[in-house]
């Protein structure tokens, strides 16, 4: 079992690593991002709560993401391990969480922190095209697709995101300043942040991920 959280800024490759994670240790990627952009396209009562948030670039209310983890880790699959990508991102969020894995007997074994230079990160969002079917994500120089514009996978055509556009990237990042960065001093206490340098190759990135997690694998009891 294995139970992994992605922290990380907007653009960080939080959904990008955590694919391959979950390719890799054959467990889910809980990606609430994904889930709220899937509820949104279906029109349905969540998507119609976080439509207009998420295209300004700002945080969905804490009670609606809470359900939507809940409900995922109830789920067959994640039984083995999850992969979190997007969540906690507030401390009540985080809080939350706690409360739902003592529920379920389970607790976080690492906290991914994905370090990434600002300016990169913006060069990252307006170049990133995504599989609006399977939630893959690409970028135009740096992670181009096999065919231009269409998903190596499913071959849908590849779209920006909305909230890729300039404006809204700059409310993400001061959301994200304001609300999520603390998260990663919530967690250090239990010493389970593992903070990665998160430039290079996506191939590089997950190295040092994978790397991390086997040092502490086999180094015993974890450092801060
Ligand atoms: P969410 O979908 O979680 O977006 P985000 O946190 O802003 O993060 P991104 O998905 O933009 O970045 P990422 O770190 O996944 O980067 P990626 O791998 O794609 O949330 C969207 C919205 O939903 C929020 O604003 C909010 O409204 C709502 N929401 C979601 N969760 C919520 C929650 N818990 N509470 C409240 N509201 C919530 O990579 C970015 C680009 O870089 C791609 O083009 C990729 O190909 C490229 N790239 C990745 N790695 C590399 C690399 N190593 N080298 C070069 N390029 C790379
Ligand atoms: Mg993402």
């Amino acid at each position: 079992m294995l139970n992994l959280i992605f922290l990380g800024p907007p653009g960080a490759g939080k959904g990008t690593q955590a694919q391959r994670l979950a390719r890799r240790f054959a467990i889910p990627q809980l990606s609430t991002g994904d889930i709220l952009r899937r509820a949104v396209a279906e029109g349905s009562p969540v998507g119609k709560r976080a439509k207009a948030l998420m295209e300004s670039g700002k945080l969905v209310p804490d009670e609606v993401v809470n359900e939507i983890v809940d409900e995922a880790l109830a789920r067959p699959e994640a039984q083995r391990g999850f992969l979190l990508d997007g969540f906690p991102r507030t401390v009540a969020q985080a809080t939350a969480l706690d409360e739902m894995l003592a529920r379920r007997g389970r607790k976080i074994d690492y906290v991914l922190n994905l370090d990434v230079p600002a300016e990169v990160l913006v060069d990252r969002l307006s170049g990133r095209l995504t599989c609006p079917r399977d939630a893959s994500t690409y970028h135009v120089r740096t992670n181009p697709p096999r065919r231009p514009g269409l998903c190596d996978r499913d071959d849908t055509p590849l779209v920006q995101r909305p909230d890729d556009q300039p404006e809204a990237v700059r409310r993400r990042l001061a959301e994200y300043q304001d609300k999520t960065a603390l998260l990663t001093g919530y967690y250090k206490p239990r010493g389970v942040v593992r903070t990665i340098a998160g430039v290079g190759t996506p191939e590089e990135v997950e190295g040092r991920i994978v790397s991390a997690l086997r040092d502490n694998v086999t180094a015993g009891p974890a450092n801060p």
